[in-house]
């Protein structure tokens, strides 16, 4: 089991967002979450990911509960274990693609020579090892969530999260992305979980996740 979610609960004042949520991932599965907006989702998404903490329930990642981790070691643990994939890339704009992909390993505390072997590595297997050197405003819309891909990957992480990766891409973009993540999961036995809107998506994932109003409708 790659993630376990027992009884997850969130309030923010008085809106109940997630009303007990219990979810299970395998390893190697690419599982969508899909639902309405205002579903609760995304705030889902960020609790499997450690970025917020739920009211009720158990987060279990890779064996491991986080709800009993101290921030410091919460954040070294998320760095290590998790990968985030966001609706916008979210890379750092003064660093060229290959360093935006090298900075969680040098969070990890990985030497430069080895952060920068493993994301020319990653870079070389997702083809855009001749953009290495590029910052991002000199990338396309694919090629910067495809290199947001790489950085999530560069530790090596128990799961990826992914929270409508494709939302901003066009149909080919988002097509050759989508595609992207099977190869992973095919190549690597890479685990993932993504938000989508994306009805193709949706269809051709291991599993499809329905959340409607705070709860998973089916599974
Ligand atoms: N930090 C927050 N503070 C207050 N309300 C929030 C916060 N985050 C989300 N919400 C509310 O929780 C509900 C679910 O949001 P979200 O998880 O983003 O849904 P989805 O991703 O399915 O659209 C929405 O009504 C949203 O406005
Ligand atoms: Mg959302």
């Amino acid at each position: 089991m790659m993630i376990k979610l027992e009884g997850i609960t969130k309030s923010f004042g008085s809106l109940q967002v997630l009303k007990g949520i219990d979810l299970e991932i395998n390893k190697g599965e690419i599982v969508s979450i899909v639902g309405p907006s205002g579903a609760g989702k995304t705030t889902l998404l960020q609790i499997m990911g450690t970025l917020d903490e739920p009211d009720a329930g158990v987060v279990q990642i890779d064996g491991t509960v986080v709800s009993r981790m101290k921030e410091k070691e919460l954040s070294a643990f998320r760095n290590k274990n998790i990968g985030f994939v966001f609706q916008f890339h979210q890379l750092l704009p003064e660093f060229t693609a290959l360093e935006n992909v090298m900075i969680p390993a040098l969070i990890a505390g990985v030497s430069s020579k080895e952060a920068h072997e493993r994301a020319v590595k990653i870079l070389d297997f997702m083809g855009l090892v001749d953009r290495a050197s590029h910052k991002p405003n000199e990338l396309s819309g694919g090629e910067k969530q495809r290199v947001a891909v790489a950085r999530a990957l560069i530790n090596d992480p128990a799961v990826i999260l992914a929270d409508e990766p494709s939302g901003s891409l066009d149909t080919h973009n988002k097509e050759d992305l989508h595609q992207l993540f099977f190869d992973l999961r095919d190549r690597l036995g890479q685990t993932f979980v993504i938000v989508t809107h994306d009805e193709g998506l949706a269809k051709i994932t291991d599993r499809t996740v329905h959340m409607v109003d705070g709860m998973i409708k089916k599974d």
